[in-house]
C-alpha cells in the first residue's frame, strides 16, 4: 500500500526579533506576565519579508535537504490564514520563486490547525497516486493582523514559515489522522475580516480594528486542552498503539500551559512534548513544521520513530496525525 513519507524539512524565520521587553514599551504588560502565562520570551516579526518569501525560504531549505529537483514537485500545498493576497495563492508565488514548473498549487485555510490539514491533503493525493512528490508549507504573517494596542493578543503571536517534502513510500509515513471542526464556535477566534463595502450598500465604514485578531482566550484554552487530549487519544488508540509507543508529541505551540495540561491528562512526561514557543511565540500553522525542522536538525527524529503532530485553532478546527518517520 502506498504511504506518504516526510523526507525533508525547512523553515523561513524573519530576521527581526521582538522580545517581551520590547513589548513592555508598547503596551501595559511585563516579561513576567507574558512568560508565566504563555511560556513566550520572544518572537520574530517581518520587516521586508512576506508570507511568500518566508515560504520560499522554507521550501528551498527542504528541497536542498531532500536533494530533489524542484521540477519533480507535482503539487504545492500551502497552509495560511494570513496570505499576502486573496489571490494568487501563496503556493503559486512560491512556485515561481523555486521553479517548480510542474506543480499544481493551492492554499488551504484551517488557521493554526492548517499544517495538519495541508499534510492530510498531500497524503490523499499521494495515496491516490495523483502525486508522487508534494511540497507542503505553512506560512504565517499574523503581525499584519495584530492590534499592537491590545495587550491580550499582541504578546502572543509571531511570524514564520515551515516546510516539508512528502513523497510516496512503500514502508513508512502517515499512519493515522483525525481532522475536525466546530463551526458553531467560529466567533471564539479569528482574524482578517474583509469589508463588504460597495457603492450600492453605502460603503459601510471599515476600520483597521475590524481586520485584527479577535479571541476569547479562556474559551480557546478550554477547547485546546480538551480537544488535543481527545484527538491524540483517538489517533493513538485507533492505530493500536499506546502513548508509550510515541517517541515525540509535536503540538501546535500556542501556550506552554495548554501543553502542560494536555501532557498531564494524557499521563505523558513533558519531555516527550517538543517545545520552542519560548523563541517564536505562536506562529499559527507554521509552528508545527518549524518545530519539526528544529527536531530534524538536532537529530531527534530517527527512521521508524512514531511521532504525533497535533494542531488546533480558529474555526474552531483541530487535527492530529500519527507519522512513522
Ligand atoms: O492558536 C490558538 C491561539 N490562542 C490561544 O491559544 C489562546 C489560549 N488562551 C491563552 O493562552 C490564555 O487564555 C491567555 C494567555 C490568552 C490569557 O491568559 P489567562 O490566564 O486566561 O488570562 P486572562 O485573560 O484571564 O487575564 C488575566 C488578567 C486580566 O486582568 P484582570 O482582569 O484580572 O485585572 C487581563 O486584563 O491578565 C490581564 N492581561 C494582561 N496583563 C499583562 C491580559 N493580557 C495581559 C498582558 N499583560 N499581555
Amino acid at each position: 500500500m502506498i504511504k506518504s513519507e516526510i523526507i525533508a524539512t525547512g523553515a523561513g524565520i524573519p530576521k527581526k526579533t521582538v522580545t517581551n521587553f520590547d513589548l513592555e514599551k508598547i503596551v501595559d504588560t511585563s516579561d513576567e506576565w507574558i512568560y508565566t502565562r504563555t511560556g513566550i520570551k520572544e518572537r520574530h516579526v517581518v520587516m521586508d519579508e512576506t508570507g511568500a518569501t518566508l515560504a520560499a525560504e522554507a521550501a528551498k531549505e527542504a528541497i536542498g535537504k531532500a536533494g530533489i529537483d524542484p521540477k519533480e514537485i507535482d503539487m504545492i500545498v500551502v497552509s495560511t490564514c494570513s496570505p499576502d493576497y486573496l489571490t494568487p495563492t501563496v503556493g503559486c508565488m512560491v512556485q515561481k520563486e523555486i521553479g517548480a514548473v510542474n506543480a499544481s498549487c493551492m492554499d488551504v485555510s484551517a488557521a493554526c490547525a492548517g499544517f495538519i490539514f495541508a499534510v492530510s491533503v498531500a497524503d490523499k493525493y499521494i495515496r491516490a497516486s495523483a502525486a508522487k512528490t508534494v511540497l507542503v508549507i505553512a506560512s504565517e504573517v499574523l503581525s499584519k493582523f495584530t492590534n499592537w494596542e491590545d495587550r491580550t493578543t499582541c504578546v502572543l503571536f509571531g511570524d514564520a514559515a515551515g516546510a516539508v517534502i512528502m513523497r510516496a513510500s512503500e514502508d513508512r509515513g502517515i499512519i493515522k489522522e483525525e481532522l475536525g471542526s466546530k463551526g458553531e464556535d467560529w466567533e471564539v477566534l479569528g482574524n482578517g475580516k474583509l469589508p463588504t463595502a460597495n457603492c450600492f450598500n453605502g460603503m459601510p465604514k471599515f476600520t483597521q480594528d475590524d481586520t485584527s485578531i479577535f479571541m476569547d482566550g479562556r474559551e480557546v484554552f478550554k477547547f485546546a486542552t480538551t480537544k488535543l487530549k481527545e484527538s491524540i487519544c483517538n489517533v493513538v488508540e485507533s492505530a493500536g498503539l499506546t502513548m508509550d509507543d510515541i517517541k515525540f508529541f509535536v503540538p501546535h505551540q500556542a501556550n506552554t500551559r495548554i501543553i502542560e495540561v494536555v501532557a498531564k491528562k494524557l499521563k505523558v512526561d513533558m519531555d516527550k512534548f517538543y517545545m520552542n514557543i519560548e523563541r517564536y511565540g505562536n506562529t499559527s500553522s507554521a509552528s508545527i513544521p518549524v518545530a519539526l525542522k528544529e527536531m530534524d536538525d538536532n537529530g531527534l527524529l530517527n527512521k521508524g520513530d512514531k511521532i504525533i503532530l497535533s494542531g488546533f485553532g480558529g474555526g474552531l478546527s483541530w487535527g492530529t496525525i500519527l507519522v512513522e518517520w
